[in-house]
């Protein structure tokens, strides 16, 4: 008996259908509001959950965009849609100065594209909205991977529709490896796990119902906060639970959100390292005791539990950062919990020192550029926008030398929080004016950098090697899709480089 998706739900959700679907697993029982209060409760409260999915790595030189029926809730299958015929996507994998190709088959009945998310690639390469394939076609992605080891990623970017495709379940993480790396001994198979955390919408059908924030009309909450979801999933996994040995762990962790920021932490206040971002590792692990995460960033942490005992656990939590509750922006949320299963299986040493990393020098800058990040929902339909404009796909807003380093400030002037991502370069906070020092989250490269709402950043970028049409945006992908974003070019050098003195702190401010 073939079933549609609709008529599916339509029986699994009617009373005492006798369809011969066994156990209890996709009908009925749990589907009850009550059953599911009472199963979050207990997961919140360290109990229950079902085991963290590990992501499957990907093999084919193909990827299909499609949709198919997957369950991500236990009661009920979900309509998800699929870069590699999985939600979440499946893991690449490669190493520093491979080269990589990837075809593209569109299945889906719309555009969509490819954009590899901290990897910098030659412009045709990068999955611009301007580059996008119609339904039914195919296209060859090919470039060398040019970067050092870190967690990177993939995810649709045609335009308008990002932030859709994102939240039906297109995104994956590419990771690169390299001689460097390896060298430092750091946990790795089984104890090197990336989590990719999402939040998603517990809907009565389980459907990943992506509501558009309906741009140019009346602005909702949807658009000014952006799509938030009431429940987090880590690979996929409603209410997760992962055992693990009382050792030391690597965890990738991607926050491949719509909207949502992370505060991440341990729920005993129970201390770990940072020991890479976006671009790869840092210089040696930074302690804390919490680590933002916000939209389209990574932070690579160790956690160390031989401090537990073997049958104890301990939550990962997102700390409720702005008294909210709900599915509220900052409201507290549990993650994914950890059970002492086992001693440890293998003996890591703590690294004391870790990469070596180019220090780019503001001081050599050869400009500096300003950036004013404003919500403005009387003047402007969309509303989000950057220098007071927001996004035309033909326009160039900014031109930028090849070779340069120029230093760039991000300076947000609104109440919402914005994750700033440039495509085509890699940079370095320089410093954050609310904050003392830089925490670990905000060193190494960085291609996305956090403003919480009225923060100032300074970073110091440089581009290289492609020249081209690059995008400058912000990571909340429902901000992003409604205009919050500007093409910048990277132009071959016009005269002999001229070294400008390097501004004050006060002028940078
Ligand atoms: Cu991950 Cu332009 O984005
Ligand atoms: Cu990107
Ligand atoms: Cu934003």
């Amino acid at each position: 008996m073939a079933l549609s998706r609709r008529q599916f739900i339509r029986y699994a959700t009617g009373a005492g259908l006798g369809l011969g679907l066994s156990g209890t697993s996709l009908l009925g029982r749990e589907r009850s509001p009550i059953d599911a209060i009472v199963r979050r409760a207990s997961f919140s409260a360290g109990r229950a959950g079902q085991p963290l999915r590990m992501l499957p790595t990907h093999t084919d030189w193909r990827i299909i965009a499609g949709v198919k029926e997957q369950q991500v809730w236990t009661d009920a299958m979900t309509e998800v849609w699929t870069l590699g015929d999985n939600y979440p996507s499946p893991i690449i994998r490669a190493r520093s100065g491979d080269k990589f190709s990837l075809r593209l088959v569109n299945n889906l009945t719309e555009h969509t594209n490819i954009h590899w998310h901290g990897l910098i690639v030659p412009p045709d390469m990068d999955g611009h909205p301007k580059d996008v394939l119609p339904p039914g076609k195919a296209y060859d992605y090919s470039f060398t991977v040019g970067q050092r080891a870190g967690t990177y990623w993939y995810h649709p970017h045609p335009h308008m529709a990002t932030a859709k495709q994102v939240y039906k379940g297109m995104a994956g993480f590419f990771i690169v490896t390299d001689d460097e790396e390896e060298s430092f001994g750091l946990p790795s198979g089984a104890h090197d796990i990336p989590l990719l955390i999402q939040d998603r919408r517990t809907e009565p059908d389980r459907a990943f119902t992506y509501l558009d924030a309906g741009h140019g009309g009346e602005p909702g909450a949807e658009e000014i906060d952006g799509h938030l979801g009431d429940e987090i999933l880590v690979n996929g996994t409603p209410e997760p639970y992962l055992e693990v040995g009382a050792g030391l762990y690597r965890f990738r962790m991607l926050n491949a959100s719509n909207a949502r920021i992370f505060d991440l932490a341990l729920a005993d206040g129970k201390k770990f390292h940072v020991i890479g971002t976006d671009g790869g590792l840092l210089d040696k692990p930074y302690e804390t005791g919490a680590v933002f995460l916000a939209p389209g960033e990574r932070v690579e942490i160790l956690i160390d539990f031989s401090s537990y005992a073997v049958g104890q656990s301990v939550m990962m939590k997102s700390l409720g950062f702005s008294g909210e509750t709900g599915r509220k922006q900052g409201a507290e949320m549990p993650v994914l919990r950890f059970e002492i299963a086992r001693a440890a299986d293998t003996q890591y040493q703590f690294p004391t020192a870790l990469a070596t990393i180019e220090k780019l020098d503001p001081t050599l800058a050869a400009r500096t550029r300003t950036f004013i990040l404003r919500i403005d929902h009387t003047t402007i339909p969309e509303g989000h926008t950057i220098n007071d404009k927001t996004f035309d796909i033909a326009r160039i807003d900014e031109e930028v030398e090849l070779g340069d380093i120029e230093v760039w400030t991000f300076r947000n002037i609104s109440f919402l929080h914005h994750p700033m991502h440039m495509h085509g370069a890699q940079f370095q906070v320089i410093d954050r004016p609310s904050a003392p020092t830089l925490e670990g989250r905000d060193r190494g490269w960085k291609d996305t950098v956090y403003l919480r709402p009225f923060e100032t950043v300074h970073l110091a970028v440089r581009f290289a090697p492609w020249v081209g049409k690059f995008l400058l945006h912000c990571h909340n992908l429902e901000h992003e899709d409604a205009g919050m974003m500007l093409n910048y070019a990277v132009v071959a050098k016009s005269s002999a480089p001229g070294i400008y003195a390097m501004p004050t702190r006060m002028d940078l401010r």
